[in-house]
């Protein structure tokens, strides 16, 4: 059987990556959690699971939607993440958000005490996706939510393909590991939820842009995301031979922006 994660240690990525991740977050991470928050909407009262839920984007959007009688657990294995989600919460003054270390594929929640259970940019990680949604929707109650949001197939466009050529021309045979693209595109996602048996859900895509100031602004991206595997594994020289060809070719391009698709699923239990 192939290994679609071949190697790549989101665990080791992320905590790696935590305080760019942050720092490039303000940008563009944060708005796929908040949107992914609106789509579940969750209500006064509610239990919220937000699985893989990193520094926390959604966990304030989601405090402030179940209020003081809700409460919302945030749950990651990438402990230097959770630190960040952490202050962020603290900062708030979000006494209903709970952070948690833990594996999403074993987590201690009881069967059907879920309303809304969220995962943004986390089930391409696991080997076992529908699996892992089959066992998120048993942790939701009846009529509860379950919002999943992934990437889509043109996320981080024009500028992946030439990150992507840069590091070949350097390293011809680098395998380039991109967990996120094993989810490419519609059908693979609507596929995936038809595995899972998943019931009247529904897919929705959306394409937003985000400006880069300059070649420093994408590099950036690239070592707050888990580009950062593959410019850690280059090592410094070649890393930084990439990087300049990256800027180059925005240059020669006039490249100012990147496209950011995103897709969302949700479904209601019956
Ligand atoms: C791309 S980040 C997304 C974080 C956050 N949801 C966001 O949108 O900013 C992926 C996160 O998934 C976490 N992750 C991957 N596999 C995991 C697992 N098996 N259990 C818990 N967390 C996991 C990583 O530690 C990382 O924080």
């Amino acid at each position: 059987m192939s290994d679609p994660l071949r190697g790549f240690d989101p665990k080791a990525t992320y905590d790696a990556a935590s305080s760019d991740y942050e720092d490039a977050s303000r940008d563009f991470w944060q708005y796929m959690s908040t949107r992914t928050v609106e789509l579940a909407a969750p209500r006064s009262g509610e239990t919220v699971v937000d699985v893989a839920c990193g520094a926390g984007p959604g966990l304030l959007a989601a405090s402030r939607a179940v209020g003081p009688t809700g409460r919302v657990i945030g749950i990651d294995f990438a402990t230097q993440m959770l630190e960040i989600a952490e202050q962020r919460v603290r900062a708030a003054g979000a006494h209903n958000v709970e952070v948690r270390t833990g594996d999403m594929t074993a987590l201690d929640i009881e069967p059907g005490s879920v309303d809304v259970l969220l995962c943004v940019l986390g089930v391409f990680f696991v080997d076992d996706m529908p699996g892992l949604l089959r066992s998120f929707w048993s942790l939701l109650r009846q009529g509860g939510r379950m919002a999943i949001t992934v990437l889509g197939e043109r996320f981080f466009d024009p500028m992946i393909d030439v990150f992507v050529d840069a590091v070949h021309a350097e390293r011809p045979a680098f395998d380039i590991v991109q967990p996120w693209r094993r989810i490419r595109d519609a059908a693979t996602f609507r596929a995936l939820a038809e595995e899972a048996g998943l019931q009247g859900f529904t897919l929705r895509e959306d394409t937003d842009t985000l400006t880069l100031d300059d070649a420093d602004d994408w590099w950036r991206i690239v070592m707050g995301s888990g580009l950062r595997r593959t410019a850690e594994a280059l090592g410094e020289d070649t890393a930084a031979k990439v990087r300049a060809r990256c800027g180059e070719a925005m240059e020669e391009r006039g490249v100012r922006e990147v496209e950011l698709s995103s897709q969302y699923l949700l479904a209601t239990k019956p």
